[in-house]
């Protein structure tokens, strides 16, 4: 039986964290057995904030490292360049008019920007869920590994595809959203999320003295005042990434002995510590083996141009067909009469 399509976007937009690792990557990584996966560095979406091309250039690189490293893999999956596959573009046009603007400024990322930085409110920003919309239906995806931030997009996304299927008939199925076991890690502060321009990050490529530094210091149980104090797993953010990172009896052993102050906060890190640095080494020591073979980065995106192409085209065939213009897109070929 053919596989299922999963599609998933990753925005070129500098390091790596845990947040984004435990949200989506895994996910994204483990899907690649049982689905046929397209991951895409979507930098038309990076481009909707200021950006510097030539910071630009090495996130793309490096982001495409990154993904690598942890484990995606382009003898199964196709790692791609957003941009490279104009289909996104025409795809993304032609859905724009379908989509009310209504929907769009309603989206809470949208609204978030707009109070953030009213001054640099541009179309990318508003439209920034239609290109989303069309990377995914691109490809007929079903299952999309997201963090839980992207629910939104995902229901306008199948909103869209409804009216689409309406409008046009039956073409594109809805997707649905893949979310990680453990769908968010607060940042270091225990209270907002982990996100790099708040700097409470534990970044992929850390050594274990830069993330101790980090993590000893670290917002736990608030109610928890002193060592002799029994704690509260269940409202402490370093519980949460035990959960996210550690096996089964140190999350069991580190709940109880919290729970009777056998052990302390410290404690309790230390054994996290080494949970998270044995599954980041593995990662950090292919991301330097790949940072020396600059072409083979080269070479996969090219290669996944080239197959992520293929299917673009012939979607966007039957969408012209759909639309009434086939024949014009075919005129070359049938000749008009
Ligand atoms: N909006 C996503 C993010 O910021 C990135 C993205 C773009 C995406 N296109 C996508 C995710 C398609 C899933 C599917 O993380």
């Amino acid at each position: 039986m053919k596989k299922k399509n999963v599609f998933s976007g990753i925005q070129p937009s500098g390091r790596l964290h845990i947040g984004n690792y435990v949200g989506a990557m895994r996910n994204m990584i483990d899907l690649q057995d049982e689905y046929f996966c397209i991951y895409g560095i979507v930098d038309y979406h990076a481009m909707t904030v200021r950006f510097d091309p030539e910071e630009m250039t090495k996130s793309i690189f490096n982001c495409t490292i990154d993904y690598l490293a942890a484990g995606i893999d382009p003898e199964k999956s196709i790692l791609m360049l957003q941009s490279t596959v104009s289909e996104h573009t025409e795809l993304a046009w032609v859905l724009n008019t379908i989509t009310p603007i209504a929907w769009l400024t309603r989206v809470p990322t949208f609204k978030e920007k707009q109070q953030d930085n009213p001054n640099y409110l541009n179309m990318g920003l508003l439209d920034y869920p239609v290109l989303m919309a069309a990377d995914i239906i691109l490809y007929k995806a079903e299952v999309v590994p997201v963090g839980e931030d992207q629910l939104p997009h995902l229901e306008l996304t199948r909103e869209i595809v409804r009216r689409f299927n309406s409008y046009f008939g039956e073409t594109f199925p809805e997707p649905k959203e893949k979310l990680g076991a453990v769908k968010k890690i607060l940042g270091l502060d225990g209270v907002n999320k982990m996100s790099k321009s708040l700097d409470n990050c534990i970044y992929l490529d850390e050594t274990k003295e830069e993330i101790w530094k980090k993590l000893s210091t670290a917002v736990t149980d608030t109610r928890r005042k002193r060592r002799a104090d029994p704690g509260n797993p269940e409202d402490c953010n370093i519980f949460t990434m035990h959960k996210a990172f550690s096996k089964k009896e140190d999350i069991d052993y580190c709940a109880r002995e919290c729970r009777h102050a056998g052990i302390g906060c410290l404690d309790c890190k230390k054994i996290l510590l080494d949970n998270i640095v044995a599954e980041l080494k593995p990662i950090q020591a292919r991301r330097q083996e790949l940072l020396k073979k600059k072409d083979y980065i080269y070479e996969v995106l090219h290669d996944g141009t080239i197959r992520a192409k293929k299917i673009a085209h012939k979607t966007m065939d039957e969408v012209y067909e759909r639309i009434g213009i086939k024949l014009y897109h075919n005129a070359g070929q049938n000749k008009l009469s």
